[in-house]
């Protein structure tokens, strides 16, 4: 069966999905999305997800399209319809579609469209080399704490990455430090192995993965701190690594092709890694027992 995609209501194959030509996201990238990431066919992080995705839609005062119960059955009837095993599922709302003006139009309704994506286990060559990023000058708007569809820059960023042989550009504010990657969250860890990420405000996108790994790290008693950190910084740090809902915990080991300590996936690094796949495996778990003793929150209006 081909793979199918969620637009408006209507369960389509995934070529077909389309939207109106004055869709606001099609002309103003007038809305916002998620990414939610699925192992062994169950939503991890799932309600944080949905929180993000509610908040980014009050802040720029765009309606629900439908009750988040109804998202979670979307989302479940696509990971089955789609066969997904292990990979993301996409979601995007926009304002809706209307004649070309800038301001809200009168009578609109949002647009909801959800696809999945299979994904392949990380290639072994980037957990045991790690990978490298550069620096760049971060040139986004101001409330990159808002899930925005509007990614020109991260776009442009991760491209001079691409074209620099790098897997991530850290954008950097004008005061010399990291605010995030292009769809990542940046990580260092310092001489004394304290975790280190910038804390959460409207300059960079607290992620979700950056949220559970902080729990993660919590529980296991290592130190952590949230607080920005300069290039320079990062460039002498014993370790760094990036998170994201498709990277996971994934190491850095090359900043502007400076090595990163020896060079090497960091220890701690490695650690948390395993501390967060092994989490998400727990996730899986409690949902499936959950849902084998009914006590699942999937209905309609539940
Ligand atoms: N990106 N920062 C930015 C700018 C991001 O776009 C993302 C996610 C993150 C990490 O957030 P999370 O841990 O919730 O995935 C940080 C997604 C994966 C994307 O755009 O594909």
């Amino acid at each position: 069966m081909p793979r199918q995609a969620y637009v408006n209501g209507r369960y389509l194959p995934h070529r077909q999905g389309a939207v109106h030509i004055e869709d606001r996201g099609f002309q103003f990238a007038d809305g916002v999305y998620e990414v939610v990431p699925v192992r062994e066919r169950i939503l991890i992080d799932e309600e944080p997800h949905l929180d993000r995705l509610e908040r980014s839609l009050r802040e720029l005062r765009i309606a629900m399209p439908v009750q988040r119960a109804t998202l979670k059955l979307i989302a479940r009837e696509l990971i089955r319809r789609n066969d997904l095993s292990n990979g993301l599922v996409y979601m995007q709302i926009t304002r809706g579609s209307a004649p070309r003006e800038h301001a809200f139009p009168a009578h609109v309704s949002p647009t909801l469209v959800m696809t999945t994506r299979q994904l392949k286990p990380h290639r072994e060559a980037l957990l045991r080399d790690g990978v490298a990023v550069i620096t760049v000058p971060d040139i986004r708007w101001r409330r990159c704490d808002i899930k925005s569809i509007g990614l020109l820059p991260n776009v442009l960023v991760k491209q001079a990455a691409a074209e620099a042989g790098a897997y991530e550009a850290w954008q950097v504010d004008d005061q010399g430090r990291v605010t995030e990657g292009s769809s990542t969250n940046a990580w260092i860890v310092t001489e004394d192995g304290t975790a280190v990420t910038r804390d959460a405000s409207q300059a960079i996108l607290n992620g979700i993965t950056r949220l559970s790994l902080l729990k993660v790290i919590r529980a296991a008693g290592y130190g952590f701190a949230e607080r920005p950190f300069t290039v320079a910084e990062a460039k002498a740090a014993r370790e760094a690594f990036i998170t994201s809902s498709t990277s996971y915990v994934m190491p850095v080991t090359r900043i502007d092709g400076v090595p990163v300590g020896d060079g090497r996936p960091g220890a701690l690094t490695m650690a948390l890694r395993q501390q967060y796949v092994d989490y998400m495996a727990g996730c899986a778990a409690a949902e499936r027992g959950a849902a084998a003793t009914g006590s699942a929150e999937t209905g309609v209006g539940a």
